[in-house]
């Protein structure tokens, strides 16, 4: 291969199904960083092409297409995947081939393999800190709503565990519904939720259907200030489909806002609006899409390859500085430091930050020695 050849790299982020709103954010998130390291010279005067398919947010697809990537396009390294149904669809064909996979999306945790880098939070830097709050300011009984699948009933269980650490924590109930669900499929949830009065609902409610989720809420006449729903994957590209109406009142856990302050953040914001406008909002699906591409593209100057032996070595280790704050890959296992926040949704559709951490947390996705109170006490109140 010629020293000036393009370098392509492959991407799967669903363009239609029920995740496709979050994955277009995560696409666009990539495709800034993509331009920026080109508009800078490329990687060695290389530049990036990326080959993207629409994954269709089938976990089956995602396989069929990260094969063909690896064997008819010839990348060595693929960004993508929400679900993690559709995470664990891939991982067994990079391992087969030997590539890597970023994975931009908050998870469940429990899992570490050689050939993902994993950017999104791990239980330890948004649950914990999530299950904190909520039983803090509302009370121990929580009430859990999810998607059936598998980040969902993990997630769940994480939840409940934490939960339980509270003198008189207890999970209320636990349901699922359909990954397509609509307005109708909460009803009996909601009867549910009127006859049992917990404190708090865990959503865990994913993509398009959260929208039906929360404005069931709202139209059946909860009160957030009384009984909120607290989600880790409810973002702004959730909020913006159910308006902020629907979204006022309620709270996400995630290492990273729109309403960030800080110059990083606000500079980025301003470049990737002047360039993609209203094409994605971002969240912090978004920003760990568009940090981690800057990660592979310095690991990959360092190491002068794009094959996984070479750049892992750099990537390990590594920081950035972030929208969120300077991140960095844990070379103990391939996770990433972040900034645990907590944000309730306001009337222009943003979080307003209520509780951050100055300093970054290290991830630990198997939860070893993090419990309730644990990383939730590093956490300072935001004046508002
Ligand atoms: C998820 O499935 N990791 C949101």
């Amino acid at each position: 291969m010629a020293h000036n050849d393009p370098i392509k790299v492959g991407m799967l982020y669903s363009e239609t199904g029920v995740t496709s709103s979050i994955e277009a954010s995560q696409r666009f998130g990539t495709l800034f960083a993509i331009e920026q390291v080109n508009e800078a010279g490329g990687v060695d005067g290389r530049e990036i092409v990326p080959v993207s398919y629409d994954s269709r947010s089938e976990p089956a697809l995602y396989a069929t297409l990260a094969e063909r990537l690896i064997t008819a396009d010839n990348v060595k390294v693929i960004f993508g995947c929400y679900m993690s149904s559709t995470r664990k669809a891939v991982i067994p064909v990079v391992e087969r081939w030997n590539r890597l996979l970023f994975y931009a999306t908050l998870y469940e945790g429990f899992e570490c393999s050689d050939h993902v880098i994993y950017t999104g939070a791990a239980p330890n830097q948004n649950s914990v800190q999530l299950a904190e709050y909520m039983t803090s300011t509302f009370g121990p009984r929580v009430y859990l709503v999810g998607s059936d699948y598998i980040y969902p009933y993990e997630s769940n269980r994480i939840m409940a565990d934490l939960v339980g650490q509270c003198p008189g924590g207890t999970k209320v109930s636990e349901r699922y519904v359909p990954l397509n669900a609509a307005e109708r499929d909460f009803d009996e949830i909601l009867a549910d939720i009127r006859n049992a009065q917990p404190d708090f609902i865990f959503s865990t409610v994913v993509g398009n259907s959260t929208q039906c989720f929360y404005r069931a809420y709202a139209d059946a006449g909860f009160d957030p200030a009384k009984m909120p729903i607290g989600s880790l994957t409810t973002s702004e590209v959730e909020v913006g489909q159910m308006g902020a109406a629907a979204a006022e009142g309620h709270y996400t856990a995630a290492p990273y806002f729109q309403t960030i302050q800080s110059a990083a953040n606000v500079s980025c914001l301003a470049k990737f609006r002047a360039r993609f406008g209203d094409s994605a909002a971002p969240n912090s699906c978004w920003e760990a899409a568009y940090f981690q591409f800057h990660l592979f593209a310095a690991a990959m100057r360092a190491s002068g390859s794009d094959d996984i032996d070479a750049l892992m070595p750099h990537l390990l280790g590594s920081s950035f500085d972030a929208p969120q704050g300077i991140v960095r890959i844990e070379a103990s296992n391939h996770h990433a430091s972040l900034y645990p926040r907590i944000g309730r949704a306001n009337s222009e559709g943003q979080f307003t930050i209520m509780r951050e951490t100055r300093e970054s947390v290290y991830p630990d996705p198997y939860l070893v020695a993090h419990d309730l109170g644990s990383t939730a006490s590093q956490m300072t109140s935001v004046e508002n």
